[in-house]
């Protein structure tokens, strides 16, 4: 078993009708670099099958294993099913409350849903609507749980299109925080000590985060991406150390620079954000 697995980390790639190819050159690049890539929602632009078999073509080379989730723009045309088989053919893992095992590392992905953070977050009272609105956050939670509880390995990886907690949102304007994700993703990454999420949506969000009990949170959105790591790839790297358990077993490498930040080839000293008091 090796002492390491590298994952490439990205999410809200928006794949069009006229996206053919323009990914490729990422793709081929993670696939040199990464022992699995993460792909976390916002996979298509309009949610149409249409869009998703474009992306499944330019995937389709990647051998190199590939996990991924939904995220709400792969709704918008109620195709998400289809969706869903389009990249399954491919070979693509698509997690919805499901898990994947690679080496001593367990993954687990929903696409999550929103309802806001901490003690503002929204509960389920009033009106009818509200309560099913709230109930989808929880449906989301409790699936990411049940997959969480299946898993065996050492190291547990969650991949999700929402973000848990608000740190990785911030940079947002704060009247749509409530939209971008929600505080009952973060109770299941608790309780079963999760080693990393990673997470997208939130497109003018910030990178880094952490839970309340300290687990590394990820925003791995392209845009997210393109605009605080101006050289790097355009996808970000992980090192999972599977012979350690520890808060720093997963360890982000090759962030060429961070904007507003010292130059540095490894990113794995560099701080992770403090979480916010939500
Ligand atoms: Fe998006
Ligand atoms: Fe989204």
């Amino acid at each position: 078993m090796p002492d390491t697995v590298r994952l490439a980390a990205l999410s809200d790639i928006h794949y069009s009708k006229s996206s053919q190819g323009s990914l490729q050159p990422l793709f081929t690049q993670i696939a040199e670099a990464a022992d699995v890539m993460l792909l976390g929602g916002d996979l298509t632009d309009y949610g149409l099958a249409e869009e998703a078999k474009i992306l499944a073509k330019d995937l389709a080379p990647v051998k190199i294993p590939v996990v991924a989730v939904l995220g709400n723009h792969d709704y918008e045309s109620s195709e998400e099913r289809e969706i869903s088989t389009i990249l399954t053919d491919v070979g693509v893992h698509m997690l919805d409350g499901d898990t994947w095992e690679y080496h001593d590392v367990g993954f687990a992905g929903v696409r999550g849903f929103c309802g806001g953070f901490g003690r503002k977050a929204l509960g389920p009272w009033g009106e009818k609507i509200i309560k099913d609105f709230v109930h989808e956050a929880v449906q989301e939670a409790l699936k990411l749980e049940s997959a969480l509880a299946r898993l065996k390995s050492d190291h547990r990886i969650v991949l999700m299109h929402y973000s848990p907690i608000r740190a990785t949102v911030e940079g947002e304007a704060p009247e749509i925080f409530p939209f971008l994700g929600s505080s009952r993703l973060e109770d299941p990454l608790t309780r079963f000590d999760v080693t990393a999420v990673f997470h997208g949506h939130a497109h003018k969000g910030a990178p880094e985060g952490r839970t309340q009990t300290g687990i590394p949170v990820f925003n791995v959105a392209h845009a997210v991406l393109q605009k605080n790591y101006p050289d790097g790839p355009g996808f970000r790297l992980f090192e999972v150390h599977t012979g350690s358990r520890d808060e720093d077993s997963v360890t982000p490498i090759g962030d060429r620079r961070q904007r507003g930040r010292r130059a540095t080839d490894r990113g794995d000293d560099e701080p992770i954000a403090n979480p916010s008091p939500s």
